[in-house]
């Protein structure tokens, strides 16, 4: 890994499906850098490239054209050497494992002791409040809490950069707030970069650095605003009601409308 490279840098990204109707054009001209420990997310309406995007980061898809590096890797050494862990909108358990076996899947995968997985796990488990819950298995929990364990999976490699895709999608609105919460502080505990897909433009400004708000037909980038917000990566609960944040929600909003960004601190590209 190399230290001072972009956690994401994509150049010029092209992806086409070929279909029997034609060519599908998922994503073109793509350009974007995700700085080690940054938050970004990926806002746009349904078919434009999110997912697509986020498969080609995670090596798997390849891209029909453009550069694609992870850490300054290409994406499919990045995968081997597992730099980033992933968490998608289905937590994707492991029915027949306990949450704590779940959580330690990934480390048992490659070979790590018994007693360090089992102090990794405990360690993991109470980062995303589930101590308790270690011998249960996944059909005995909350959509939110089995979504709390792949997050916890997805970090047991201490990974510098976490790919999510709607991980949220699924949950009453007070887990959600919850599960934001919680997703920021653990970034703050592990200092991982974080590229975010979502639907929610309240989510994406909450959560985000910069929000990148992506069109589609074919899908590419119409515009990428920063999120001044007070807090920095340590934002409260006070945050949701603040000024500032209701002028970035309407700003993304805006964006997202296709209409010019408005407010104060909002830059586009
Ligand atoms: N394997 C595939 N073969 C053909 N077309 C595909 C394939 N994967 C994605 N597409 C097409 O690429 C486009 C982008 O899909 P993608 O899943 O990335 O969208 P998305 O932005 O994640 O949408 P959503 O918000 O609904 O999840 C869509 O038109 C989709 O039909
Ligand atoms: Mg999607």
């Amino acid at each position: 890994m190399t230290e001072s490279a972009p956690a994401v840098a994509i150049r010029g990204l092209e992806r086409t499906f070929p279909t029997a109707a034609g060519d599908v054009h998922a994503l073109t001209g793509i350009d974007l850098d995700v700085r080690p420990g940054e938050f970004v997310s990926l806002i746009g309406p349904s078919g434009c490239g999110k997912s697509t995007l986020l498969r080609l980061i995670a090596d798997l898809d390849r891209p029909t054209s453009g550069e694609l590096s992870v850490f300054g890797k290409p994406a499919p050494r990045a995968r081997v050497d597992q730099d980033y862990g992933i968490a998608f909108q289905q937590a994707g358990l492991l029915p027949w494992r306990t949450v704590a076996d779940n959580v330690g899947l990934p480390l048992q995968l490659h070979g790590a002791r018994k007693a360090d997985r089992a102090a990794r796990v405990a360690e993991l488990l109470d980062m995303v409040g589930l101590a308790e819950f270690a011998g249960r298995f996944p059909d005995q929990l909350s959509g939110g809490m089995q979504q709390r364990v792949a997050i916890a999976r997805a970090l047991a490699e201490k990974p510098k950069l976490l790919l999510m895709d709607e991980p949220f999608g699924a949950l009453d609105e007070m887990t959600r707030e919850k599960m934001q919460s919680d997703l920021l502080r653990i970034r703050a505990e592990t200092g991982a970069a974080v590229v975010f897909v979502t639907h929610s433009i309240p989510e994406a400004v909450y959560l985000s650095d910069r929000v990148v708000v992506m069109s589609p037909r074919p899908g590419r980038i119409s515009g990428i605003l920063e999120m001044r917000l007070e807090g920095g990566a340590d934002r409260g609960e006070d945050l949701r009601e603040d000024e500032a944040y209701f002028a970035m929600v309407t700003a993304v909003r805006e964006a997202l409308h296709g209409g010019e960004p408005a407010g104060r601190g909002v830059e586009t590209r």
